[in-house]
């Protein structure tokens, strides 16, 4: 599945302009800045597929991209960032509420988190929408190459602590670094043996 190159698909800004939901899809959610565009360039072994940045709120569309006989990826606004103007940042919150919970397509969502910070409130919000929507999640912990062995092992701990509240929680985490590709594989095989 990613042996073959991945596309972009579109842009979308409403769920009118969503693509059909004719094959299954996967997202990337997560908080601003966690590395979620970051980690589909790692995942397509493609530099600027979806465009990073130092910037946080950098990707304001759902964006798509399509795998060859594979499901949608979708890159989706980063959520918990205050610094854009309040109705810019609401049409963004509810854009991506209406796609987590009514996108019937949605095979699991992967929500990232910033292996530094742990599972923040405003992560746990959205952990919440996912339960009440039925969708699977599954937590990718990102930027792994910031921190020690040790405190690996406390954010794990903490993570899997917020987990247990959560029925969606898929229960195995991911642990990766775009930057140096650990756990890289590990989700590619995950993505391809979903249908
Ligand atoms: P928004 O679209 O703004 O929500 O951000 P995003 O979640 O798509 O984050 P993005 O991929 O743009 O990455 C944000 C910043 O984190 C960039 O400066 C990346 O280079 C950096 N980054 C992403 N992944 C990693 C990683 O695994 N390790 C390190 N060290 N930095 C990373
Ligand atoms: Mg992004």
């Amino acid at each position: 599945l990613f042996a073959a190159p991945v596309d972009f698909l579109k842009g979308v800004v409403a769920m009118s302009g969503m693509p059909p939901a004719d094959r299954v899809e996967v997202c990337f959610a997560g908080r601003s800045n966690v590395g979620k565009s970051s980690l589909i360039n790692a995942l397509t072994n493609r530099k600027n597929l979806a465009r990073a940045s130092n910037t946080p709120g950098r990707t304001q569309e759902i964006n798509f991209f399509t795998t060859t006989g594979g499901p949608y990826l979708v890159d989706l606004p980063g959520y918990g960032f205050a610094e854009a103007p309040v109705p810019v940042v609401k049409k963004w919150q509810d854009l991506l509420k209406a796609y987590l919970s009514g996108r019937v397509n949605l095979r699991r969502a992967f929500v990232l988190i910033d292996a530094r910070h742990g599972v923040k409130k405003v992560d746990d919000e959205i952990l919440t929408l996912l339960d009440r929507s039925a969708v699977t999640f599954q937590v990718v912990l990102t930027k792994a190459d910031k921190i020690s062995r040790t405190e690996r092992e406390a954010v794990l701990e903490q993570v899997k602590g917020a987990l247990a509240k959560h029925p969606a929680a898929h229960p195995e985490l991911v642990v990766t670094s775009s930057e140096k590709g650990e756990g890289i594989d590990v989700l590619r095989t995950i993505i391809t043996t979903l249908e």
